[in-house]
Order: structure tokens, then C-alpha cells, then sequence
């Protein structure tokens, strides 16, 4: 699990210095919204700038290759603001990109995927150990890997079509019902709890749980939060009081955006637009 946990070790005197900057949220679109609504819950002194790559969504289809380089760009941009620390609130590009990104940026860079299997991993019983996510996700063999290091038995399930249905704010509606069940239809029955391993998922979180009764379903939103608070403390950068702010910054239409961040819990996000070339200008990988 250390191999995906949080490296950076700051000087005393830097921390001081950037304690009141905000921190870099990004995903490939609305998704990251579930993470960025628990982060902001959890240190609501903090300024976050939240942005959502929604030119380039789905990050789950791509070459995992490309998915690392549009994490290195807007991780470039994000750090150029300046911010303090960057979150990498997409499963998939913290499944492409992390390891890389922590040693490439001189701030502490947190990631979805780790938190969460310790978070599923802490949960009693022996049995499997099961996560969904997307295509990009499960194909990187990053989730598979971690359990394995833990001696857990695992059920791995690509699901391509849940992000996109979600996107479209599908969540509720019947359509949601049986694409979930597709997906779930070979579940084992020995599941001891299930990783939503997409951002999205939480939104279908009642779908899920009314297909596997019983089972825990375990995602990102609160162990990347509770990681990011302990990762600002060990290094002397959580700011201590005051009210935090939310800067929304989207590549695609930022109407549509603001529309749908109401749905997921930020009703004025009033995005601003960022040419995506702005991102592709500045590979920081040269
Ligand atoms: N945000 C992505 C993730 O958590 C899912 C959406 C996408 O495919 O871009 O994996």
C-alpha cells in the first residue's frame, strides 16, 4: 500500500509559506465532485480549485498512456497556480499516473485508490474483496495488485457503461437499475465488501446495494479525505481556521457543468473555461 501512499516531505519553512494556498482538485470531468463534496466536509477551512477535465471525459476508454498525460498537464497547470498539494480525484488517472506524479511534483499529490482498498481491507471477514471501476481502471491491474500484496482473494469488474449513465445524470432512473445488474450479475457470493472504484459510483450507490444486499460498498469519497487531512498535518500545511472557497475550472461546456455540479451537491459552482490547449501547451514530462 506504501508504494501508492503519500512521499513528500517538506521543509519546515516552505510549509509555512504555503499553508493559505488552495488545494489542486482534479478528474476527468463531474465525477471527482463526490470526492472534492467530502474534502470540503472534512477541512472546510481549505480553498480548493476543482478541475474537471470534461473535454477529454471518459478517462476510463483511453490508452492508460494517455490518461497519465493529461494527468501530468493539468497537474502542470494545477501546480503553476500555485497549490499546495494536488488530489488526484479520478480512479483512473490514479491508476495511470500516481507514482509518477509524486516523485515529479515538489508538493504532497493524494490519490483515490490507495485510501480506499485500506478502507476495504479494514472491513471484518475473509471473504473476497470485490471492486468495479472503469475499463482503464481495471486493465492498469493497480486495484488487483494492492489486495494481492494484502493475501485478499479478489473479484475485479470492468464497468464501462456505469461513468457515461452517471454523467448523463442517470442515476435514478430505471435504466441505472439494469445496467447495474448486468454488470453484477456474475458477483460471487462471498463478497466481504465491494470497492466503488469510479467517482461516479457513489451516485449509484443504492442501485448497488439493492443488487448485494449486505455487502459493504466501500468508496473513495471519505478515506481520500481523511488521507489528505492526515497528509497536510505530517506536513505542516492544514490551515487552521477561516472559511474555505470552491473555484470550479472546466475544459468543455461549463453550463452543461454547472448544471449537473448542482445534482452532485455544489449548486453555484459557476465554472470558468479552460482551453484545453492551455493544458496541452505545457506537458511538464517536456
Ligand atoms: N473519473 C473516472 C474514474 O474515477 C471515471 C470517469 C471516466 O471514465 O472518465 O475512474
Amino acid at each position: 500500500l506504501m508504494a501508492l501512499g503519500p512521499r513528500y516531505e517538506a521543509s519546515s519553512e516552505a510549509s509555512f509559506s504555503s499553508v493559505g494556498l488552495p488545494i489542486g482538485v482534479f478528474d476527468s470531468g463531474v465525477g471527482g465532485l463526490t470526492v472534492l463534496a467530502a474534502l470540503c466536509r472534512h477541512l472546510p477551512a481549505e480553498d480548493f480549485i476543482y478541475l474537471g477535465d470534461t473535454a477529454r471525459t471518459p478517462y476510463g476508454s483511453k490508452p492508460i498512456d494517455m490518461v497519465a498525460g493529461f494527468a501530468f498537464q493539468i497537474s502542470g497547470y494545477l501546480h503553476r497556480q500555485p497549490v499546495k498539494a494536488l488530489v488526484v480525484a479520478c480512479n483512473t488517472a490514479t491508476c495511470a499516473a500516481l507514482p509518477a506524479l509524486q516523485a515529479h511534483f515538489p508538493v504532497p499529490v493524494v490519490g483515490v485508490v490507495a485510501p480506499t482498498v485500506a478502507k476495504a481491507l479494514a472491513v471484518p471477514g475473509a471473504g473476497r474483496v470485490g471492486v468495479i471501476a472503469t475499463a482503464g481502471s481495471i486493465r492498469s491491474g493497480v486495484y488487483q495488485d494492492l489486495l494481492e500484496q494484502a493475501g485478499r482473494p479478489l473479484w475485479a469488474k470492468a464497468c464501462p457503461l456505469l461513468a457515461p449513465l452517471v454523467e448523463e445524470g442517470l442515476w435514478a432512473d430505471p435504466i441505472a437499475d439494469v445496467v447495474v445488474a448486468h454488470y453484477l450479475a456474475d458477483a460471487p457470493a462471498d463478497l466481504t465488501a465491494l470497492i466503488l472504484g469510479c467517482t461516479h459510483y457513489p451516485m449509484l450507490h443504492d442501485v448497488i446495494a439493492r443488487r448485494l444486499p449486505g455487502v459493504p460498498l466501500v468508496d473513495s469519497a471519505t478515506a481520500t479525505a481523511e488521507t489528505l487531512a492526515t497528509t497536510l498535518d505530517s506536513n505542516g500545511l492544514r490551515k487552521a481556521a477561516g472559511t474555505g472557497t470552491v473555484r470550479h475550472v472546466v475544459t468543455g461546456d461549463t453550463a452543461g457543468y454547472d448544471a449537473l455540479a448542482a445534482r452532485f451537491g455544489f449548486p453555484q459552482a459557476g465554472a470558468t473555461a479552460l482551453d484545453v490547449a492551455v493544458l496541452t501547451a505545457h506537458d511538464p514530462r517536456g
